[in-house]
């Protein structure tokens, strides 16, 4: 049985959120797909994750058996959240694109996750590269949305597009390679004319024939 977790970012609620769009529609053709799937939510756009701070950082770097109860008490949810993506084999993710770059939510969802011991190992006897991720074998399908266009690679505002490379640079985290993320974007949300319509459609064929052909595969490999 495969386990999707499903993590919304968007600040806006259902009906006017169209990452949410993408992430339900996905979500819905998995299951028609796979049935038996377990899904997961984690909505850190209406639930924001409280940013880290010296507490939160200082409890992460004391080894486990050292820690003192507030230290274990600050690091909980953080717990829940890895363990969250330790259970998922597809992480589908709702990433609108705020400001060139990700919400403040999702930022402190992957700041909870980055975590030595949990997702990341760090050894300075492997040299330059002394981080070495914990997790892996998992697949990531970004489902964003933006106001603007021309954010994919060789468009007009590629050099603009701090959400993409971002995502990618930490996707190590949630136990994903570079090569197993997948992203769909609806671009031109703000001009409202004909080129949006034609995003938002394609959009919506490329998140539906992704959630069909993971299920498939998921429920194949199980
Ligand atoms: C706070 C905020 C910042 C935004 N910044 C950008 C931006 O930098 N570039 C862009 O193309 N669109 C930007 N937009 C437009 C959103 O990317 C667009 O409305 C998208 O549909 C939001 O996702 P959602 O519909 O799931 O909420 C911004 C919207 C908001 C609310």
């Amino acid at each position: 049985m495969a386990t999707l977790l499903r993590i919304d970012a968007s600040a806006q609620l259902e009906e006017r959120s169209l990452t949410r769009h993408l992430t339900g529609l996905f979500t819905r053709t998995f299951l028609t797909n796979a049935s038996e799937t377990q899904v997961i939510t984690r909505d850190v756009g209406q639930k924001p994750i409280p940013a880290i701070d010296h507490q939160f950082i200082h409890a992460a770097f004391t080894p486990p058996e050292e820690r003192e109860p507030w230290m274990n008490e600050r690091l909980a949810l953080s717990d829940e959240l890895v363990d969250e993506v330790v259970a998922a084999d597809i992480l589908v993710l709702g990433a609108p694109m705020y400001n060139y770059g990700m919400p403040t939510a999702l930022k402190g969802w992957i700041d909870h996750i980055a975590r030595i011991g949990k997702t990341f190992s760090f050894d300075l006897a492997r040299g330059d590269t002394p981080i070495e991720p914990t997790l892996s074998g998992k697949r990531l399908v970004v489902l964003s949305s933006r106001g603007e266009f021309g954010f994919a690679p060789g468009g007009v505002r590629a050099h603009l597009n701090a959400l993409d490379p971002a995502l990618a640079a930490c996707a190590h985290y949630f136990g994903v390679a570079r090569n197993d993320i997948e992203t769909v974007a609806i671009e031109y949300q703000e001009f409202k004319d004909d080129r949006y319509r034609a995003s938002v459609e394609a959009a919506e064929a490329r998140t539906r024939e992704l959630a069909a052909k993971l299920a498939v595969a998921e429920a194949q490999a199980t």
